[in-house]
C-alpha cells in the first residue's frame, strides 16, 4: 500500500493540465467519490492494524498533496487568463494616421486617368534639358521673341543646358524615337524664372498630350478635349476655343471651360465672363513633325498643354499657388476626403 501511495504521489506530482476542463478531469479522476484516492480510503480497512497508523498519514498526505497539485493547477490556469485580459486580441488594431496624397498628385492622376481611357499612355522626360528639345526642336526660331515668353532658367553659363519651361519637350523626345501612332500624356515639373507669389512660382507644373497617326485632324482635336473637360468637370461642362499662337502648333488654340463655380452665369471667379482659361492647344506644325524625324506629309497631329496647378486651382479654389510647395499639413490634410 505505501509503495501504491509513492507511485500516486510521483504521478500526481507530473500532473499538468491545458485548460479547466482538464483539471476538472483529474479532479474527477483523482478526488471525487469514486476517483483513486478515496478508493485507497476503502481499502484502508483491509491495512493490518500494526500499520494503520503510518498508511493513514501517508493516505492523508497524499490526499492533501493531491488537492493542492489540482487547485494549484487551476490557480495558475485562472491566472493566465486574468493576465490576458487586458490583450482582447479580437480588439481592431489602432488606427495608424496615414498621409494624404498631394492636390496636386490626385488632380495629376485624374488627368492621367481620363486621357488613359482614351489610349494615351504616360511618357516622361528629363527637368533639365537642352535648348533643341524645349525650344528649337519647336519650332522657336533663334532669335524669335516667343523664347522670352517663358523666362528660362539657364544651367551653368552655357545657355544650352536649362531647366525646361514647358513639358512640350517630351513631345520632341518622344517624336524623336517613336513612328506613329502616338499617343503619349506627359506630365511633369516645369521652371521659369519668376517672382515668387500667389499668382506666380519659380516651378510649377504641367501636362502635355500628343496624338500623331495619319489622318488626325481638328475635329479629333477638339472631341478629345470636350470629353477631357466633362470628365474633368462634370458633364455640362462647355467648352471654347479662342484662335491663338505657339510655335509649335499652327493652328493654335486656347480652350476655356464654362466657369464650373458660378456655371457660366458670371461670377467674380470669371470675372463676370462665364468661362475660364484652362489650357493651350493646336495642330503639331509640320515644322515640328520633320525637325523630330516624322514625315509630315503622310502623318498630322495635334497637341495640348495645360498647368496642373490650374486645374486643381479651378476644382479645389486654392487661392495661393504657394500653399502647393508649403507643406503646410492643415493644408494637406483638407484632401484626405479626396482620395
Ligand atoms: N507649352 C505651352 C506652355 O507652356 C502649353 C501648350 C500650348 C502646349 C499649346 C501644347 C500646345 O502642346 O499645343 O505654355
Amino acid at each position: 500500500m505505501l509503495d501504491k501511495i509513492n507511485t500516486l504521489k510521483a504521478e500526481i506530482d507530473a500532473l499538468v493540465a491545458a485548460d479547466a476542463a482538464q483539471v476538472e478531469a483529474l479532479r474527477i479522476k483523482y478526488l471525487s467519490k469514486k476517483g483513486i484516492i478515496p478508493a485507497l480510503f476503502n481499502d484502508f480497512r483491509t491495512v493490518p492494524a500494526d500499520q494503520k497508523r503510518a498508511i493513514g498519514v501517508a493516505l492523508n498526505d497524499l490526499k492533501n498533496y493531491a488537492t493542492d497539485k489540482i487547485n494549484g493547477l487551476r490557480e495558475s490556469l485562472e491566472s493566465q487568463s486574468a493576465g490576458s485580459e487586458g490583450l482582447d486580441l479580437t480588439r481592431s488594431a489602432a488606427a495608424v494616421r496615414l498621409g494624404t496624397r498631394h492636390p496636386l498628385s490626385l488632380v495629376r492622376e485624374e488627368i492621367i486617368d481620363i486621357f488613359r481611357r482614351l489610349g494615351f499612355t504616360v511618357a516622361e522626360g528629363p527637368e533639365i534639358e537642352d535648348d533643341w528639345h524645349v525650344f528649337s526642336s519647336l519650332n522657336f526660331a533663334d532669335d524669335h521673341p516667343a523664347r522670352d515668353m517663358q523666362d528660362t532658367f539657364f544651367i551653368q553659363r552655357n545657355p544650352d543646358v536649362l531647366l525646361r519651361t514647358h513639358t512640350s519637350s517630351v513631345q520632341s523626345r518622344v517624336m524623336e524615337n517613336t513612328q506613329p501612332p502616338i499617343r503619349i500624356i506627359c506630365p511633369g515639373r516645369v521652371f521659369r524664372n519668376e517672382a515668387i507669389s500667389a499668382r506666380a512660382h519659380c516651378f510649377f507644373h504641367q501636362v502635355e498630350a500628343l496624338y500623331v497617326d495619319r489622318n488626325v485632324s481638328f475635329a479629333d482635336l477638339r472631341q478629345t478635349l470636350l470629353y477631357f473637360a466633362r470628365e474633368m468637370f462634370g458633364p455640362d461642362t462647355q467648352i471654347r476655343l479662342r484662335p491663338s499662337y505657339f510655335p509649335f502648333t499652327e493652328p493654335s488654340a486656347e480652350m476655356d471651360i464654362s466657369c464650373n463655380l458660378c456655371g457660366g452665369k458670371g461670377c467674380a471667379f470669371c470675372k463676370g465672363t462665364g468661362w475660364v482659361e484652362i489650357l493651350g492647344c493646336g495642330m503639331v506644325d509640320p515644322n515640328v513633325l520633320d525637325a523630330c524625324g516624322i514625315d509630315s506629309k503622310e502623318y498630322t497631329g495635334f497637341a495640348l498643354g495645360m498647368g496642373i496647378e490650374r486645374i486643381t486651382n479651378l476644382k479645389y479654389q486654392v487661392k495661393d499657388l504657394r500653399m502647393f510647395s508649403e507643406n503646410d499639413t492643415r493644408f494637406l490634410d483638407e484632401f484626405t476626403a479626396a482620395h
